[in-house]
């Protein structure tokens, strides 16, 4: 099976172009998504009595702070909170995430028309791309990538450009990640027409777990800059920096704020995925465009989780550094473990993944098959390199969703079958 996504992503627009009656154009040439066919798989082993390890999903499993869970109580019984509220967020809520990134990255960022809250980074990255991109238009997308960055220019009409992104996994691309990166954006802005008006970018990386410094930011604003165009940073691992490191805000670069929006969300750091709060900031004229569209689509987060959010924020401003260093420590239990089953894989400084190579003596497997095998063989369920765009296959992907005890219970299954190993 070459890359399911390699295949289907062009085969997207193509099948789009004819319409009948019940085609849902945008729907119907969806390509599966390939994470449910090892969901489905786990969900089968699990009925049928087995214990899976469930390292797929990055659905963390660590609470939210208790303070947020408390003010999001008290909000919700007042019932002036029940009505509509404001869809870039009230004021309140929007000097606290400008606190933040005060506080965070020294970076200053003006409450009225630099900040929106959305409905969760993905919600925002999907109607960013209905911003920014419209048919014709040609976007550039890192592969491999988180699948909205693939698919939201594609559902906005756009085209794509996918600049390969080599893996740290692959040792050539250790030495020269940056290097190698600024070859193939140079490389995907030179070919062909329309010249794309969009850069994804999204460091800490998931899947691969690459991460950047300052300087790698500032050759993407002056790219950018020079060319036009406008770069997106999902900055979804914003408080996710292993052995000292601290992930930068592209807005830290000089002139960023010329070309460039950052989605910061409380899904990782806060561990409040189900509440659904992110913000968009940056650039103030894209910014007001998401508001400016998302008045005709939203009415806002509900107003006690944006009250929360605030209070979070405010007062629970440390919560980031607890999580992540619960994430570090899974981090080197994972490696270490694996490494000592004779899996070797270079420790990520960020995100909470981590990209694996699918090891030698299984090579010859592609990686959804490779993860099927894993679940039935195994009971552990991954995700496929392939879900995240051609350039992930030949890998897999650990989230660091379980705690240690259960991890050391997965590398002790994964040993079990993989027999080759070591
Ligand atoms: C790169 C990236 N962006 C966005 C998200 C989703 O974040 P949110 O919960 O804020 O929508 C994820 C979740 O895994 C992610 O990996």
């Amino acid at each position: 099976m070459e890359s399911e996504l390699a295949l289907l992503v062009p085969l997207y627009w193509a099948a789009s172009a004819s319409f009948c009656a019940m085609d849902f154009r945008r729907i119907t040439n969806l390509p599966p998504y390939v994470f449910t066919i090892i969901n489905g798989l786990k969900v089968e082993a699990r009925r049928a009595g087995a214990d899976v390890i469930d390292l797929g999903f990055g659905n963390p499993d660590l609470p939210s702070p208790d303070i947020a869970v408390e003010k999001l109580a008290e909000a919700a019984h007042n019932s002036k909170n029940h009505r509509y509220s404001v869809s870039r967020g009230l004021p309140k809520l929007r000097e606290a995430i400008a606190d933040l990134y005060k506080r965070n990255w020294n970076v200053d960022l003006d409450v009225e028309t630099e900040i929106t809250n959305t409905i969760g980074s993905k919600e925002g990255f999907s109607h960013l791309m209905w911003v920014l991109l419209d048919r014709g238009d040609a976007a550039i997308v890192p592969s491999p990538s988180y699948p909205i960055h693939i698919f939201g220019p594609l559902f906005a009409g756009a085209d794509l450009r996918q600049v390969p992104m080599r893996s740290l996994a692959d040792p050539a691309a250790r030495e020269d990640f940056t290097g190698d990166f600024f070859r193939n954006l140079e490389t995907a802005w030179n070919a062909g027409w329309p010249k794309p008006r969009v850069l994804v970018i999204s460091f800490p990386h998931n899947p691969t777990g690459a991460t950047v410094d300052l300087d790698f930011m500032q050759r993407v604003v002056d790219f950018c800059r020079e060319r036009d165009m406008i770069v997106v940073n999902d900055f979804a691992y914003a408080d996710m920096g292993f052995d000292g490191y601290k992930p930068p805000s592209i807005l830290q670069a000089k002139g960023a704020k010329e070309c460039a929006v950052e989605l910061y969300s409380m899904t990782k750091g806060f561990s409040m995925a189900g509440w659904r709060v992110a913000f968009l900031v940056g650039n103030s004229a894209v910014v007001q465009a998401l508001v400016k569209l998302k008045s005709y689509l939203d009415y806002g987060t509900f107003q006690p989780i944006q009250i929360a959010a605030t209070v979070t924020m405010n007062e629970a401003a440390d919560y980031p550094k607890e999580i992540c260093s619960i994430y570090e420590s899974r981090r080197d239990v994972l490696i270490d473990g694996l490494s000592r089953i004779g899996w070797d894989i270079p420790k990520p400084k960020g995100s909470m993944f981590v990209w694996a190579q699918i090891p030698e003596p299984y090579a010859e497997m592609e990686s959804v098959e490779f993860c099927s095998h894993l679940v039935r063989e195994c009971d552990v369920a991954l995700s496929p390199g392939v879900g995240f765009g051609p350039g992930g296959e030949g890998f897999v992907r650990f989230a660091l969703i379980e705690n240690e005890q259960r991890i050391r219970q997965g590398l002790h299954n994964l040993k079990r079958g993989l027999p080759k190993l070591g």
